[in-house]
């Protein structure tokens, strides 16, 4: 047996185990003064106007996400000491419209044996009595006491995180209406220690039939990535099926936060897409350059079987930060956030009392082509505050032109006429500073791609990512770009949402133009569109 394991008999037990060894009313309270005492120090150089995030403290996987009794429903892993890694808890906000968010008490605190170390990340799903629970992993540190004594490894959280946990699925369930608080009920999946090399957590729940399915991320006991699916009746006792899915990739080790769900493609056959975190994979090309890298696979499954990919690997977000996406279905929509992880220290924002913030919500659709499409959720509109409408610019051979001379939170819409640019690259530099400091966005017609470079920025860590265009986008002669600047980042949607890269943009100060540049030829922009953002509420 392993170290600081105790005696194990199965995976689920007859009934929940509860084990409280503190009051959690106290590390509720406790955990708020944490984020308050952060909140009142905070610097706002890149706190985000119109993206969710914690009002001080460390943040990471978007958790519990779901549309319940009127209200949207965002939690959050959330660290309320420090604005690095710790400690987990759940952070939640709330909207009636996804436009105006409110923040809501702090939802859970480590409190119980199971996850003394973390209440790790989960997801919430409606019940067959209407009612809402909450599954989330209950973490612990193998040894009792800190991450040594397993394998390193370079983890998601910009930090060496130690294959030392011992971990388990757990169960809460909701208070009242309005999710201010709930109850937990323990642990419903214990884990089976010698078939799982530590990592063993992030369940999603769904129902198939009359039947409930749960899947978390496993490291087998040789090391790869799995998902394991597991059945139940009656949302409490849950049986081992098999696993659903193990990485080809021997490298990858563990697939965190993973997600499983059915989607229609357009002649209405209903394919599954399986999404993770995947831990492990080594850059290639272009591919897998973030320390883990977060992407899907559609394919196919039936409940008792295995799922049946129909694709390779594809990420779901080609920028510098992009991990941990959870998706929830309201009605009929595929909705997703993910977490903007900063992934490589030093992370410039932790000095300002926060750290981490999520995307904007995404719709997940196919395409015609049958590949995956993430573009806002529509709502994401009312946003706009008000617009400057730019009309056509074209720039010569080398040209620049100022779009805006301060723009901290603003969307920016437009076409680039490709067949009638002959621009080797082209686009537009954001957060452009006084220092001479921007980050660019832009078409890079030498390898095909739109691209997100850093290379100019004076802060954090720089490089660039590059995003692929099919060759039907290409033959088009256009391309569409949604450019998203808030504070500190910036969301690319590609073409409606056939590829998005999302990264941070940490700007120097000063004024913050916005330029649109031809490099090498000239540019022909169809139409450009200046929307000023309106805040979320949460700042
Ligand atoms: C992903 C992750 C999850 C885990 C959580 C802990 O970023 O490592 O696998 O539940 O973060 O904060």
């Amino acid at each position: 047996m392993k170290k600081g394991y105790s005696t194990m008999t199965g995976f689920t037990p007859d009934a929940p185990v509860l084990h409280e060894i503190k009051n959690h009313s106290e590390a509720l309270a406790q955990a708020e003064a944490g984020v308050a005492a952060m909140a009142a120090e905070r610097n706002n150089r890149w706190y985000p106007k119109f993206h969710i995030a914690s009002n001080g403290g460390w943040i990471n996987d978007p958790n519990g996400l779901c549309f319940y009794k009127g209200r949207w429903h965002v939690f959050y892993q959330l660290h309320p000491y420090g604005t690095q890694w710790g400690p987990m808890h759940w952070g939640h906000v709330s909207s009636t419209d996804m436009l105006n968010w409110k923040r809501e008490p702090i939802m859970f605190a480590p409190t119980l044996e199971e996850e003394k170390d973390g209440v790790f990340s989960g997801s919430a799903v409606i019940g067959d009595d209407g009612e809402l629970k909450f599954y989330y992993t209950g973490h612990r540190w193998a040894n009792g006491q800190d991450n040594t004594g397993g394998d390193w490894q370079v983890g998601g959280h910009a930090r060496i995180r130690a294959g030392g946990d011992w971990q388990v699925q757990m169960l809460a369930e909701p208070d009242n209406d309005e999710l201010t608080s709930a109850t937990k009920r323990g642990m419903i999946i214990d884990c089976p220690t010698d078939k799982v090399d530590h990592h063993y957590r992030d369940p999603k729940v769904w129902k198939t039939g009359d039947t409930w399915y749960m899947t978390f991320g496993v490291s087998s006991a040789d090391k790869r990535g799995q998902m394991w699916l597991f059945s139940s009746k009656d949302m409490v006792r849950w049986e081992y099926e098999r696993v659903l899915f193990q990485h080809p990739d021997p490298d990858v080790f563990m697939l965190e936060c993973p997600d499983f769900f059915p989607i229609k493609d357009k002649d209405g056959n209903e394919k599954w897409v399986i999404g993770f975190s995947a831990m492990g994979s080594k850059p290639s090309g272009f591919m897998n350059r973030n320390v883990n890298n977060a992407g899907y696979m559609i394919g196919t499954w039936e409940p008792g079987g295995e799922f049946k990919p129909e694709t390779e690997f594809r990420l779901w977000d080609c920028g510098h930060n992009y991990y941990a996406p959870q998706s929830f279905n309201v009605d009929g929509r595929q909705i997703v956030y993910g977490w903007m992880s900063p992934f490589v220290q030093p992370i410039p924002m932790e000095d300002d009392g926060w750290c981490g913030q999520l995307t904007l919500p995404r719709e997940i659709t196919l395409g015609d082509d049958g590949d995956v499409v993430t573009a806002p959720v529509a709502e994401m509109e009312g946003l706009r505050e008000d617009t400057l409408d730019h009309g056509s610019i074209t720039l010569d051979m080398d040209g620049e032109q100022v779009i805006a001379d301060d723009a901290k939170a603003v969307e920016i819409e437009m076409t680039i006429d490709l067949a009638a640019s002959t621009a080797e690259r082209a686009g537009l530099k954001i957060h452009a500073t006084e220092d001479g400091a921007y980050t660019y966005v832009a078409y890079d017609d030498q390898i095909g791609r739109v691209v997100v470079d850093r290379q100019a920025m004076a802060n954090g860590d720089r490089g660039y990512r590059a995003a692929p265009l099919t060759d039907t986008e290409l033959a088009s002669g256009k391309l569409d770009l949604r450019v998203f600047v808030d504070r500190g980042s910036v969301e690319v949607y590609v073409n409606g949402g056939h590829q998005v890269l999302s990264s941070y943009s940490y700007a120097s100060e000063g004024p913050r133009a916005i330029k649109l540049v031809a490099e090498f030829g000239n540019l022909k922009v169809e139409s450009l569109k200046l929307h000023h953002m309106k805040s979320i509420g949460l700042e």
